[in-house]
């Protein structure tokens, strides 16, 4: 680890201050040990763990509102009914993609304590091992599957399931992969639809095998998931549920404010020309936020810190908006760059999902299509009230996770990867871009190891349904894009969003792949398994069958898995890195950013689970890096 913040001279009246500043003048035994800008995953994961010394004074600004008892986040079966609603999300959108007939995809962000584990969807797995390793062989020290694991385990509490439901369900899972006194509550969903029974005997069919518990390293196959739901409660458990609301009372020396929007890192303009530190590393007094309409200021004490957990296309505009970034975006903006970091919200990640779409034979079996029908969803609220179970209480059980192979067979396979290989190394790209693509070319060859698409068993229709009628969806997502953009601002104004740019569909590959997996679907729903359960194809339907036109219906009625990563990846500085292995910002003193944001890859895994681990080994390394 580095010795940080070897001096930390006082400022003089900082120029950011407003005139009249008297009042506002860093008082800095008023300050705080650490300042954590949102109050999500990762940031309440560190809020918790930084305040577990009492002597440690931490401070959680958090644009949205608190969110307790809420029954549109806590119950399972409401879930996506406050997306898109601005008390809890965001609400962004891409930039036309114009390699999906432009069109401006929505892009939801939760919005609260809690933040997107809030309005999520509750799918709790994780990465295969060779993936996590291959985020320290990018040159990342210290980063590797076995210490991330055991981060991962600390986080969760795992509820067995029932071993009598458990037999009839064939839930299984592997104790050992799972933690048993963490914070976030864990379960297997107690309500199973019978439109998923099927999912194992139909897949196997087509060769899949079994993988007993995807959280153990393994996950190429079929299995029956797991969600972030206590199981006691049936509740969802979010971050706050988990890391915050435990403690909400219990540390006079934890605040966490909400409906604090931070505007600006505070950067003083002296700074430039007179560095804070004997390595000439900017130092971040505090942060600028906005609360009951009135702008308000935080500050850190000496050797405190300023902490970044406000998300994708929230840390990296602060960080922008700051003069850290690439100077070919801030300065036509008439921003002073104070660090010339090229890598800010540049080599973006996306997934994206898609579904395809069976009417259910029996429309008498429940799915999540009912609570479309007022009287069934008083039914099944009435007995979640009662009783904690029923339709409330359901999550999506059936996955697998297919590789290249499966698709299109191992000969063709290896001839697409042999392809994409050389274009890869004749191609005019930047050598951290060619080391990414290498790393997924890597995982492509050895499929055992790591899957490519995830292919799961939604019970209900996916856009639109006949109200009565009942379905099951088969949901492709795809783990590994090649594709990969931006996000920058466009603008000095916090209130601007950044514009989004994950060049969907740029590249070949991936569109193959969208194509193949919309095959082996389709071969999927008519395995003698399914037989008895699903009628006709209703989302693209049969009409759809050229490559050329289910290419087109999964570019318009694909949507994002929410899964982005990459707008201030951990690399080393000189591939374009922005934080290093201890997720300081490269140049900084004091600066850094825990959340999505950093991961320099995507996962074959919904991020949860992976990113608690990243919040609780961020915790670890900040608690032994500094002194305070
Ligand atoms: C609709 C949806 C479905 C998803 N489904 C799943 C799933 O099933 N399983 C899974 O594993 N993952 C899922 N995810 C992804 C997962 O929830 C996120 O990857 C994870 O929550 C990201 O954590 P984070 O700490 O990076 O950011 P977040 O958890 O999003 O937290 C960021 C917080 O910062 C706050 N903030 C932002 N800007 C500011 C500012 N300027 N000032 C103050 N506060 C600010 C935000 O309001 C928010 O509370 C889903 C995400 C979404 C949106
Ligand atoms: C809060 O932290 C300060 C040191 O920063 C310490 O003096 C004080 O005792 C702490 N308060 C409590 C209630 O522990
Ligand atoms: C959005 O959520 C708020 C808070 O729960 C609620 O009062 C409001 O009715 C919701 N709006 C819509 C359009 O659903
Ligand atoms: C997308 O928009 C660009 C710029 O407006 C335009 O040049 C292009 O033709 C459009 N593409 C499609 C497929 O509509
Ligand atoms: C349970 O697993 C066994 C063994 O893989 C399989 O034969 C059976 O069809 C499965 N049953 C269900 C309901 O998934
Ligand atoms: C989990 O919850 C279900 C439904 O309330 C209950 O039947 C079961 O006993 C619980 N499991 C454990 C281990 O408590
Ligand atoms: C239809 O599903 C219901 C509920 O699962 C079940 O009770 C009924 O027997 C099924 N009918 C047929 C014909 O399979
Ligand atoms: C709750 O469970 C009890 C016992 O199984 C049952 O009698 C009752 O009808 C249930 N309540 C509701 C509202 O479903
Ligand atoms: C390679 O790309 C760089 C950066 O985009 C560009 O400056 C350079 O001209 C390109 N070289 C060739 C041979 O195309
Ligand atoms: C896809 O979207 C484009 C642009 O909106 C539209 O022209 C086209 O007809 C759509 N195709 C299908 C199959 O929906």
């Amino acid at each position: 680890m580095l010795p940080i913040c070897l001096v930390w001279l006082p400022l003089a009246v900082p120029a950011f201050l407003p005139p009249s500043s008297a009042a506002f003048a860093p008082d800095k035994s008023q300050g705080y040990d650490y300042i954590i800008v949102g109050g999500g995953l990762s940031g309440l994961t560190l809020a918790n763990r930084l305040s577990e010394n009492p002597g440690t004074s931490v401070l959680v600004l958090e644009a949205g509102s608190t969110h307790f008892d809420d029954p549109l986040i806590d119950i399972p079966g409401n879930v996506g009914m406050v997306l898109g609603n601005s008390s809890y999300d965001w609400n962004y959108v891409t930039v036309p993609q114009p390699y999906a007939n432009n069109r401006s995809f929505q892009y939801h962000r939760g919005k609260g304590l809690g933040g997107s584990t809030s309005i999520n969807y509750m799918v709790w797995n994780r990465p295969a091992i060779a993936e996590l390793d291959a985020i320290g062989g990018l040159g990342n020290p210290g980063w590797n599957a076995e210490d991330w694991f055991r981060y991962m385990r600390k986080s969760e509490t795992f509820t067995h399931p029932e071993p009598e439901f458990a037999a009839a369900n064939n839930l299984t899972f592997i104790p050992e992969a799972h933690g048993d006194s963490g914070p976030v509550h864990t379960s297997f969903p107690i309500f199973i639809s019978d439109a998923q029974k099927p999912w194992e005997p139909a897949l196997s069919e087509l060769g899949l095998l079994r993988v007993k518990d995807p959280l153990a390293g393994h996950n190429v196959g079929i299995w029956m998931g797991q969600s972030n739901v206590n199981n006691k409660t049936q509740k969802r458990f979010s971050s706050s549920e988990a890391y915050y609301r435990p403690i909400a009372n219990e540390r006079p020396n934890l605040t966490v404010w909400t409906s604090a929007f931070v505007t600006k890192i505070l950067v003083s303009d002296h700074q430039k020309e007179a560095p804070q530190s004997r390595e000439g590393l900017l130092s971040i007094p505090g942060v600028q936020y906005q609360k009951n309409g009135e702008t308000k200021y935080a500050y850190v004490k000496d050797r405190g810190e300023v902490i970044l957990s406000a998300g994708f296309g929230r840390s990296s505009q602060l960080l922008e908006l700051a003069g850290i970034g690439d100077p070919r975006i801030l300065e036509p903006l008439g921003i002073d760059v104070k660090i010339n970091l090229p890598g800010v919200g540049t080599g973006i990640i996306d997934q994206l999902l898609w579904g395809v779409s069976y009417e259910l034979k029996n429309s008498s079996i429940v799915t999540l299509d009912d609570i479309k029908i007022p009287e069934l969803k008083a039914a099944a609220l009435a007995e979640y009230d009662a009783n904690k179970t029923g339709l409330m209480t359901i999550g999506v059980t059936a996955y697998s996770l297919v590789t290249l192979d499966d698709l299109v067979g191992h000969r063709k396979a290896t001839e697409m990867i042999d392809i994409q290989a050389t274009k890869i190394s004749r191609g005019n790209f930047s050598q951290t871009q060619k080391e990414k693509w290498n790393v997924i070319i890597n995982g492509l060859r050895n499929p055992s190891e790591v899957g490519l698409v995830e292919i799961s068993g939604f019970p209900a229709f996916f856009t639109t349904a006949k109200i009565g009628k009942k379905y099951l969806t088969f949901l492709g997502h795809y783990q590994f894009p090649f594709s990969s953009g931006t996000v920058h601002i466009v603008s000095k104004d916090v209130n601007v969003q950044p514009a989004m740019d994950p060049h969907y569909f740029e590249d070949n590959f991936d569109s193959q792949v969208f194509i193949e997996s919309t095959k082996l679907i389709r071969k999927m729903a008519r395995a003698g398994g399914f037989a008895d359960v699903l009628g006709d194809e209703i989302d693209p339907g049969m009409r759809v069958q050229s490559d050329e036109e289910i290419l087109e219906y999964v570019k318009n009625f694909s949507a994002t898995a929410y899964h982005t990563v990459g707008s201030a990846q951990m690399l080393p500085r000189e591939k374009g890195g922005v934080v290093s292995p201890e997720l300081k910002v490269y140049g900084t003193n004091n600066l850094r950013v825990v959340d999505m944001s950093v991961l320099p890859l995507q996962f074959s895994s919904h991020p949860m689970g992976m990113l608690y681990g990243v919040a609780e080994k961020a915790a670890d390394i900040i608690k032994s890096s500094i002194s305070v």
